[in-house]
């Protein structure tokens, strides 16, 4: 379905971003005929090119990035034909005359801000100043939203300096994965699973983020962030809170976000003992984190593995084990919720004990994996063994269904429909941050530094370590 026709500028438009994800994912929804044929992108950047070096810029970053074929040049044309570019500076007067020129009246106008959050401040006012928004208009920021609460705060009383909350859009591109959406269908949209999905039941949960990629491009940027505010205080508190809310009563905004605060709020402190921080070395391949940001005495975290706990009637005394990394032995995020046993085995210890496992694979290979017991085959008498009960959403939704379609894709055209569901709200980053806080200020305090682990590897030993105190271990990453 079209959505309503839309003035979408991109501040920051030849930035990495703009180019590498947001008009691509722009370029596939029009490919899709989501485009009435009034709406238009305007992208606004300081640097002086002329708009038809823009477009060349951006047909270059479609080939490179939405894998466009030769055939398609003529959609390519047409697409490039709705993209116009309008030299523009956040901090002056100039450029912003020349964009309220090129709005149209009476449509969606979105003002995505793929920028530094230092220039949220600016753009907000001049938006408001040159009176170009209307009561269509949408905010769009991206993370990171903030260094810490103290940033955050700031940042969230800016953008409600001049828009209300209701308008705006923060972005945590986990939330628009296909899969992710996902967690919530699986939960709220089967029998099965909600009645054991509680502490009675479900042992603990294991929430996996595991990279191959390393930091290149961006050392300035991870150096002050670290694996803790880059990936923990975002996107694997999403998944989180996902796993762990109530069923809201609607699929609504509002609805869906405030029981995402509520486990975030009901997040106990994390014992300093409960994490584990890595930072990746060399190993037999490639370059330790040290020598790719150039600071031989760093000790910012490409690694971190942590035990949560959600103290509300749900979930008191089932922990919650995250793990994220860089340069890890392989790309794979999974959730596990692992059942426990059953209460009695009424064949006997030396049938063996098997409990029951929930994988849900985010990416890649999306699918869910329930692992069962039966009886193992043959006429020995009853032992038990696990078998999967496996699902690829490739296999089960058919060969058009292969590649799910970029988070991007999804989360613009939200924006546009006006639907904030996939969206942060303020207090809950603020509340994220909150969790998250205090733990990198222990670290400081106790001048901690992260243990190192092998590029290529599963991380530190003292992640397992952290399992296997609890009687636990971790699923394995797979190669
Ligand atoms: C970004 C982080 O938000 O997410 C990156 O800044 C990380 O460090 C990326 O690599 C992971 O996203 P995806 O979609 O590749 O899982």
């Amino acid at each position: 379905i079209p959505v309503d026709p839309f003035d979408l500028i991109i501040f920051g438009g030849t930035g990495d971003l703009a180019q590498r994800k947001i008009l691509p994912a722009l370029y596939r929804r029009f490919c899709a005929g989501q485009w009435h044929e009034d709406a238009r992108i305007i992208a606004a950047a300081r640097a002086g090119h002329s708009a038809e070096d823009f477009r060349r810029m951006v047909a270059e970053s479609l080939h490179r990035h939405a894998a466009v074929r030769a055939s398609e040049s003529q959609r390519v044309s047409r697409f490039l034909q709705r993209v116009d570019y309008v030299p523009l500076d956040a901090v002056s007067a100039e450029g912003w005359g020349l964009l309220g020129e090129k709005l149209s009246p009476n449509r969606v106008r979105a003002f995505y801000f793929s920028v530094g959050p230092n220039l949220f401040g600016p753009l907000a006012e001049r938006v408001r100043a040159y009176d170009l928004a209307t009561e269509d208009t949408r905010i769009v920021v991206e993370k990171p939203f903030g260094h810490d609460l103290g940033s955050a705060r700031e940042l969230n009383a800016t953008l409600a300096a001049h828009f209300d909350e209701s308008q705006i859009y923060r972005i945590d591109h986990y939330l628009g994965k296909e899969t992710v959406q996902n967690l919530m269908a699986v939960r709220f949209g089967n029998m099965l699973f909600e009645p054991l999905w509680n502490s009675q039941y479900v042992d603990h949960i294991q929430i996996t983020v595991a990279e191959t990629v390393g930091i290149d491009g961006r050392e300035e940027y991870y150096e002050r962030a670290g694996a803790m505010r880059d990936m923990v205080q975002n996107h694997l508190m999403q998944l989180l809170c996902l796993i762990a809310m109530e069923p809201p009563a609607k699929f609504d905004p509002d609805a869906v976000r405030d029981e995402k605060l509520k486990v975030i709020r009901a997040l106990d402190p994390v014992e300093p003992h409960h994490i584990v921080r890595g930072q990746f070395s060399a190993g037999p391949e490639g370059v330790g984190y040290r020598e790719c940001v150039g600071n031989p005495r760093s000790t910012t975290e490409s690694y971190v593995a942590l035990k949560a706990h959600v103290s509300n009637w749900r979930w008191a005394g089932t922990p919650f084990y995250l793990r994220t990394g860089k340069r890890l032995v392989a790309r794979s995020s999974v959730i596990n919720v692992m059942f426990k046993d059953a209460p009695h085995s009424i064949f006997g210890e030396e049938a063996g004990r098997h409990a029951n496992a929930l994988s849900i694979r985010l990416q890649p290979n999306e699918g869910i994996t329930l692992k069962v017991t039966i009886k193992e085959p043959g006429p020995g008498g009853m032992r038990l063994i696990d078998v999967p009960l496996d699902m690829s959403f490739a296999e089960a939704l058919g060969p058009e269904n292969q590649d799910p379609p970029d988070a991007y894709e999804r989360l613009v055209m939200d924006v546009i429909r006006g639907n904030q569901t996939l969206f942060m709200r303020g207090d809950e980053v603020e509340a994220a941050w909150a969790w998250t806080d205090p733990i990198i200020a222990g670290w400081l305090a106790r001048g901690d530094v992260p243990k190192p682990y092998d590029s290529g590897s599963t991380g530190p030993g003292d992640a397992e370590l952290l399992m296997k105190r609890d009687g636990r271990r971790w699923q394995g990453i797979k190669p």
